[in-house]
């Protein structure tokens, strides 16, 4: 623009400068007077000046209205620019509004995690602390599973040994049983027999008085003194005794002598028989002498057996119970 304005105005200079010449010719020829010429000159020369400005003036007033065109389409560009960003802006403004609305939300949400997080972090504390107790706890309950099974294995291995001796007890146990079963009813039939059988016993001293005989005959010893009498087969009142059960007897007598020179001795008969004896002499300053005999009888019932005093015989007999008469049933038959 700034070119065709400075062309515009060269083109003005040269045509004014040509009309001039011209126009000097024609007066100079119609020969005016100096001053009016001096005059016209300068007149002209102002006209031409301020030709020359004007077109100056044209150029530049042609070259600021194609400006203003120039600046007015800018500004309708910027214009619309301007009401495009206003626009983007209302609706940037608006994005701005929500965001920090977003802001203000995401603060206060933030203050309250913050919050959690603070709690967070002194129940994460705590529970570290806890964590660590329990792990101490489960460390040494771990050691004492460890030991317990150990310890339960010991166990079983014994559990399993025991079971084998157990099993092997038991089939002992069974034999013991049936053995037991067989002894028990052995014992029931024994003890039934035993309960059954005939009881007889006897013992008994002959006297307090002191010395017994001597007597012309063969006498009867009386033993008058019961020790024991069971089944009562022995007489104290005759000095005999009555078989009620068949079967095989032991009999045991014994005589005492208390004196000098005399006789001591006893004879056990059976229903009148003579079966074993004893005797002794007691010399001179023999005080005291004592003789015994025994004997297994197979007797019937009603058989008699007695100890009997022969003929000038003496024996001696007092608390002491030197004499005795005993006998009992060994078994029946
Ligand atoms: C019984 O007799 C004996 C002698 O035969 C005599 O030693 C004893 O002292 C007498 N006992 C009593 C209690 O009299």
């Amino acid at each position: 623009m700034r070119t065709t304005v400075v062309l515009l105005v060269l083109l003005g200079c040269c045509l004014t400068g040509a009309q001039l010449q011209n126009e000097r010719g024609e007066i100079t020829q119609r020969n005016l007077q100096p001053d009016i010429w001096t005059e016209l000159q300068k007149l002209e020369d102002t006209v031409v000046d301020q030709r020359v400005q004007l077109g100056v003036l044209e150029a530049r007033l042609k070259a600021s209205e194609s400006q203003v065109v120039e600046l007015k389409t800018d500004n309708k560009a910027l214009r619309d620019t301007v009401v495009d960003q206003r626009v983007q802006l209302t609706a940037v403004e608006g994005r701005l509004k929500a965001s920090e609305d977003q802001v203000v939300e995401l603060k206060t949400g933030n203050d309250a995690l913050r919050e959690m997080v603070m709690d967070q972090r002194i129940e994460l504390g705590a529970t570290k602390t806890e964590l660590g107790s329990v792990e101490g706890r489960l460390k040494s309950i771990e050691s004492q599973v460890l030991q317990l099974k150990t310890e339960n294995d010991a166990l079983r291995e014994m559990v399993t040994e025991q079971r084998g001796e157990l099993g092997a007890t038991k089939t002992e146990l069974g034999t013991v049983e049936a053995r037991l079963k067989t002894s028990d009813s052995q014992l029931e039939e024994l003890k039934r027999e035993n309960k059954d059988r005939p009881k007889v016993a006897f013992s008994a001293g002959l006297t307090d008085a002191g010395t017994v005989g001597p007597f012309n005959a063969d006498t009867t010893l009386v033993y008058a003194k019961v020790i024991t009498n069971i089944g009562n087969c022995y007489n104290p009142a005759t000095g005999i005794f009555t078989a009620a059960v068949s079967g095989v007897y032991y009999f045991r007598f014994t005589a005492h002598g208390s004196g000098s020179s005399i006789y001591i001795g006893s004879v056990l008969s059976k229903n009148g028989n003579r079966i074993v004896t004893t005797y002794n002499y007691q010399g001179t300053g023999d005080s005291y002498d004592d003789s015994s005999n025994a004997a297994v009888l197979q007797l019937e019932v009603g058989d008699q057996v007695y100890v009997q005093l022969p003929t000038n015989n003496r024996v001696y007999d007092n608390t002491s119970n030197r004499c005795t008469f005993s006998g009992f049933l060994l078994f029946p038959m």
